[in-house]
């Protein structure tokens, strides 16, 4: 079965060093035969800064958000089995511009039991190693199944040849085992949420609490 892969570009400013490697890693997830690949970019999703609340939410089946775009935001997510993000490191984390994206992920539960698989990059040798592991634990907390495999570029600016490929054969290996995994993830994630779905664990806790008091 061919699962939904939405691969989310994590930055936004003009020249953005993520236009190397946003091609590549869509020609590579379209040429993968387990996946019909959508590419999201945050550019086209001009995000409020984060400001939820209960007012704004309403009916916590269908909420209603502060803004459309908020509402089409956690539709449009919900339609992924699985995410690859391509994030560059900013200060030693991921984009504010992406992590108020994800933020946005309200209430919904769009990423929920989901596997996600990153691609980090950087202009030195740190290689966003630093961003992918804040990204894992951004991805928890969305109850996601975020895997070990990722993609760690260098670097950047000088890491593709001029056909817009990696100079490093091992980046690209990096990428087909990212795929593997997110392919398999999917179609087993899938499978299990068909199965039927535990409710969300902050929702059993405000529950049990609720029933302490
Ligand atoms: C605000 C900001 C913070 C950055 N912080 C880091 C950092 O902590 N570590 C690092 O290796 N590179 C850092 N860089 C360099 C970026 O990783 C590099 O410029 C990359 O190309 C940015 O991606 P983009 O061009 O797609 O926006 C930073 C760049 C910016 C603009």
């Amino acid at each position: 079965m061919t699962m939904h892969l939405q691969i989310i570009i994590g930055s936004t400013r003009e020249s953005r060093n993520a236009d190397l490697v946003a091609p590549w890693v869509t020609r590579r997830a379209e040429s993968h035969p387990g996946f019909e690949v959508e590419v999201i970019d945050l550019r086209d999703w001009p995000l409020p800064m984060f400001q939820e609340h209960a007012g704004t939410i309403g009916n916590l089946h269908d909420p209603t958000f502060s803004d459309p775009i908020v509402k089409a935001w956690n539709r449009k997510i919900a339609e992924g089995d699985a995410y690859l993000i391509i994030t560059p490191e900013y200060n030693h984390s991921v984009p504010g511009v992406l992590k108020n994206a994800i933020d946005s992920i309200f209430i919904s539960n769009a990423l929920r039991n989901k596997p996600l698989a990153g691609v980090a990059y950087s202009g030195g040798i740190a290689a966003g190693v630093r961003a992918i592991e804040h990204l894992a634990l951004i991805a928890i907390e969305e109850e996601m199944a975020p895997l070990r495999s990722s993609v760690l570029i260098p670097f950047v600016s000088r890491a593709f040849d001029a056909a817009g490929d990696p100079l490093d054969a091992m980046t690209d290996v990096a990428l087909t085992i990212a795929l593997e995994d997110l392919a398999w993830w999917s179609a087993a994630l899938q499978r299990a949420r068909a199965d039927g779905e535990l409710v969300p664990s902050k929702m059993r806790a405000m529950a049990a609490r609720a029933n302490l008091a």
